[in-house]
């Protein structure tokens, strides 16, 4: 069998998964030609990570060489790990070259830079997947099956709310994600998984969307009200660490230490910024309403300082009630860092189907095995060893179209924060960028 050549951009913490899996888990189907960062250091760690293959080992490339990395290693795909606002400007670049893309979420950030990838990929005729990971997670498609199976009828209203606890809400306010120029916000940056699931179980995308959103946990008075006066800059050194709960220790969790740390003099990337910084221009409130095109309406919170994580969501139809609860266990992504509280946290997932006339029915969850829920290996085998899995009845790969989709809620729900709650129209908003989707 031909090997598929796989070259990866921006080599930190999510770019890990991706490489094991290429140069290790499905070794015999996929090989990987080469990495490309910024960053000599975190290209060099990554390097050395892949078992040992004969000759020079895996070919690195500087970011300014990545043109000159797909003439000379001539990968099939480039997988793209790059923060969120560099997406395009890869997407692009390789779609131009003739090379198909596999990007992280979100696949970008914005509708200028979402048009500039949809040209490109008509233009080029490759394919563009977006490794949404979240719908491969078995108990998320075990609410796929019964919805699409009718079991409450037609779908008419979701509820929907994510909380993020105050390990994983507050990472997204240490570095490029905490500037909305960089992320999009956790609107985009984060939602674009739930909006993606809903879009997918709901059949549905979005039609006009009206959001409010503010940052009223991660602010410069909450380090007041909780004693951190003359908190530093970053965690590393910072005077007050010893009584800050959000205090991340770069120097003693060695997988963070050698990714972020030692890498620091080569690009001044700090892995650890205070979250109390009066710089950070993302929220940590928000709520959304949505109306989709087939009539569902949503109700979506997402809040990143709760002192729990997970998700609620219950829909609404014309036979009944379907209502799903996950309490997930996170620690800090690339740190494998458990939260404050030690091993005794609990993940807990329930279904229970509520169908008109009848008594609730607890339903015996799906679940898997691996990262993100079981999500992790799944999906990786769809993407790295297609010819090995089953048919997929559900659907669950995703390309540029539902990538574009899945941001559209959280780009129009932005623009709606910004001017005081105004519904947003996304037909609107595509023509007046110009996109046809
Ligand atoms: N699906 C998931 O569950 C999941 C989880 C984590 C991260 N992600 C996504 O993965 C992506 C990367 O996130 P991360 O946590 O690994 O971030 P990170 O900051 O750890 O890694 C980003 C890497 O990109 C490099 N980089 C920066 N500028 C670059 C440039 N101009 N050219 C090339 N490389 C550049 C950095 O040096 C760094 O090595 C993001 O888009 C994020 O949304 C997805």
């Amino acid at each position: 069998m031909t090997k598929k050549k796989f070259a990866i951009v921006g080599t930190g913490g999510r770019h890990q998964m991706f490489r094991e899996a290429v140069a290790q888990t499905h070794a015999e189907s996929a090989e990987l030609v080469a990495l490309c960062d910024v960053n000599q250091s975190r290209l060099a760690l990554s390097a050395n990570k892949v078992p040992h293959r004969g000759g020079n080992g895996i070919a690195t490339y500087l970011a300014e060489d990545f043109d000159r990395m797909l003439t000379e290693q001539d990968p099939d795909t480039v997988i793209v790990t790059t923060p969120d606002y560099l997406h395009d400007e890869y997407i692009v670049r390789a779609l131009k070259a003739g090379r198909n893309v596999m990007t992280e979420k979100p696949m970008t950030i914005d509708v200028a830079r979402l048009k500039r990838i949809l040209d490109a990929q008509r233009e080029s005729g490759k394919s563009v997947t977006v490794t949404f990971n979240y719908r491969y997670s078995p108990a998320r498609t075990q609410l796929k099956e019964i919805l699409m199976n009718g079991v409450i009828g037609e779908i008419t209203a979701i509820d929907f709310r994510w909380y993020l606890d105050r390990v994983h809400g507050a990472d997204y306010f240490r570095r490029w994600h905490r500037y909305k120029d960089k992320s999009g916000g956790l609107l985009v940056h984060k939602s674009t998984h739930h909006f993606d699931l809903l879009n997918w179980w709901a059949g549905s995308t979005p039609k006009s969307i009206s959001a409010t959103g503010k940052r009223d946990f991660y602010t410069p008075e909450m380090a007041i009200k909780l004693g951190l006066e003359g908190h530093g800059p970053r965690c590393h050194a910072c005077p007050v660490a010893h009584k800050c709960d959000f205090y991340m220790d770069l120097e003693t969790d060695e997988p963070l230490k050698e990714l972020y740390l030692d890498a620091e003099n080569d690009d001044g990337y700090w892995r650890d910024k205070c979250v109390f910084a009066d710089d950070i221009t993302i929220e940590d409130t928000m709520q959304v309403q949505a109306q989709y095109a087939s009539g569902v309406s949503l109700n979506y919170t997402l809040v990143a300082y709760s002192p729990w994580e997970g998700l609620e969501v219950k829909f609404h139809g014309t036979k009944g009630e379907l209502t799903h609860k996950h309490i997930e266990v996170h620690g800090v992504f690339a740190g494998g860092h458990r939260e404050r509280g030690g091993d005794e946290a609990v993940e807990a997932m329930s279904t229970e189907l509520h169908l008109a006339g009848g008594l609730p029915q607890k339903l015996d969850v799906w679940t898997g095995k691996g990262s993100h829920g079981g999500a992790d290996p799944i999906m990786l085998g769809y993407l790295f060893d297609p010819q090995n899995m089953e048919a997929d009845k559900y659907g669950r790969a995703s390309d540029q179209v539902a990538g574009a989709w899945s941001i559209l809620t959280g780009i129009a729900a932005n623009q709606s924060i910004a001017r005081n709650g105004e519904r947003i129209f996304v037909d609107a908003m595509l023509a007046e960028a110009g996109i046809t989707l």
